[in-house]
């Protein structure tokens, strides 16, 4: 069934190149060049993504500005079906997708269907919620100096075409974050898979396709980011931009696409405070949880522990203990691999060793790991690390996690405040008072109490503040972004 399903996808040469859909259909590029995606696991070539010209997304974008008002003024309750039949799909698919996954980005298996179930669940949560959005009316007399001869009628209505941008973590689950509420609220989308991913997105567009996206409504191109990305974002024929990715990319865009609508979440380097009065067990287990699920690759990765000397002194040693529990390095296809597998690419590897080499070179010492194979990075555990090192000063996307020793809570409060990034943040204390009260001091998006930092429940506000975002995901949030209030107002002379 795969095969059929998928056919018109790829030229099912060995490896495949896989076509782009410009909203109309699934084609070549003219340019022939393709890009290759490999395996992190045995650096195998999986596949091959056209590499699509200038011409390509003007039509892409022409398609999807056509398709949309048709689209905008389908009744809602036919592109709520359209979505649940999405959710079927991807849940009919789920260990085809999920092999994908693993192949591609190096997930385990549980992380990869996990990434499929909770994708399917979205969507239908996508589905469901959007019932819920409506408009209002105001009255003019509230406001000083006004009578009741005004009415406003204020609906919610699309932008028009949404490109959307999703990074090689989750290439399925934070493409459909962006994919779906934009097509509820109406809008068509242009949406740009990563490269180390490209396949699952061109896998999930056809899913999409199949279950009843109208022509030009949503496309997929393919091709680095050095090659379109510049031209697509800074299109005139963009209307909105939802990112996720790095933080660096994320101003670039930022520049060039000008003054348009956006939606990003970019880097975190999400800090762990642990208070004298901690469950410090609890604590460990969420600090290696936090560090080292999917191998650090997560945004909302816990970096760096912030505490004092006595607490470093009990805590140190039980996450080392955590760790050879609950982490064993390997390779993601095997049930003995536990949170670690290989990162993205040897490339990406040699990059985290070389922030660790330049911090252990400022007087960082590592406790255990500090070493790559392909790639493969030992789980690593860094003390003595000050927060101007590399390994807390920028996002290392990598299984590693730094300790940092505080003389007060005051001085660890000023380490976060001071960073570029802000996306979360966790306290452990056993007061939960407490816990409310240090949160208050923090500039990030969001505080967990006794918890590692994580996105989910999706249903949940997810934001970064500073470098790690602008505006706020979480279903209905994220509805909400991907829309604008249009009022009409009613002069009524009196
Ligand atoms: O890095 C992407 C970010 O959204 C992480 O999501 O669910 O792993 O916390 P999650």
């Amino acid at each position: 069934m795969p095969a059929e399903f998928f056919s018109e996808i790829s030229n099912h040469a060995t490896p495949p190149t896989y076509r782009f859909f410009d909203g109309a259909g699934w084609k070549e590029s003219t340019s022939a060049a393709t890009s290759d995606v490999t395996s992190p696991i045995q650096g195998e070539i999986l596949g091959r993504l056209q590499v699509v010209t200038h011409q390509e997304i003007d039509q892409a974008l022409a398609n999807a500005q056509k398709a949309q008002p048709q689209w905008e003024s389908t009744p809602l309750h036919q592109r709520v079906k359209i979505m649940h039949l999405s959710a079927d799909w991807i849940r009919h698919f789920r260990g085809y997708l999920a092999s994908l996954l693993i192949k591609e980005i190096g997930k385990t298996d549980l992380e990869a269907q996990g990434e499929i179930d909770r994708t399917a669940d979205l969507i239908d949560y996508f589905a469901d919620e959007v019932q819920s959005i409506r408009g209002e009316t105001l009255d003019s007399d509230n406001f000083p100096g006004f009578d009741k001869g005004r009415l406003a009628m204020i609906e919610r209505v699309a932008y028009g075409v949404v490109v959307a941008i999703a990074p090689f973590n989750y290439p399925v689950n934070l493409a459909a974050s962006k994919i779906v509420p934009a097509l509820l609220m109406g809008n068509s989308v242009v949406f740009k898979p990563p490269t180390q991913g490209g396949i699952s997105g061109v896998h999930l567009t056809r899913l999409f396709e199949k279950a009843g996206v109208p022509q030009g409504v949503l496309s997929c191109i393919t091709g680095g980011g050095g090659d379109i990305g510049d031209y697509l974002v800074g299109h005139s024929g963009v209307d909105m931009l939802a990112f996720t990715g790095g933080s660096d990319t994320g101003v670039h865009i930022a520049k060039q696409a000008g003054m348009v609508p956006m939606l990003f979440e970019c880097g975190g380097n999400n800090p762990a405070v642990v208070l004298p009065d901690a469950d410090l067990a609890l604590a460990a287990r969420e600090i290696v949880r936090g560090a080292f699920s999917y191998s650090g690759q997560r945004c909302t990765a816990i970096k760096y522990v912030l505490t004092t000397e006595s607490i470093l002194n009990q805590l140190l040693p039980q996450v080392l203990n955590n760790i050879k529990e609950m982490v064993r390095m390997g390779d993601p296809r095997s049930p003995e691999t536990k949170l670690v597998g290989p990162v993205i690419s040897p490339s990406a590897a040699e990059k985290i060793l070389q922030a660790i080499s330049e911090s252990v070179g400022l007087g960082a010492k590592i406790e255990i790991g500090g070493k790559r194979k392909d790639a493969l990075v030992e789980p690593t555990v860094l003390t003595h690390v000050k927060s101007q090192m590399p390994v807390v000063a920028h996002e290392i996307f990598g299984p590693l996690v730094s300790f940092i020793q505080v003389a007060s809570f005051d001085e660890a409060s000023e380490i976060i405040n001071s960073s570029n990034y802000g996306l979360q943040a966790s306290i452990f204390t056993r007061d939960e008072g407490t816990g409310i009260n240090f949160a208050k001091n923090l500039k990030v998006g969001s505080v967990q109490i006794n918890g590692s930092p994580q996105r989910g429940p999706d249903h949940f506000p997810f934001l970064g503040v500073k470098h790690s975002g602008v505006g706020v995901q979480g279903v209905r949030y994220s509805l909400e972004a991907m829309s604008r209030l249009k009022p009409v107002v009613l002069n009524k002379p009196q």
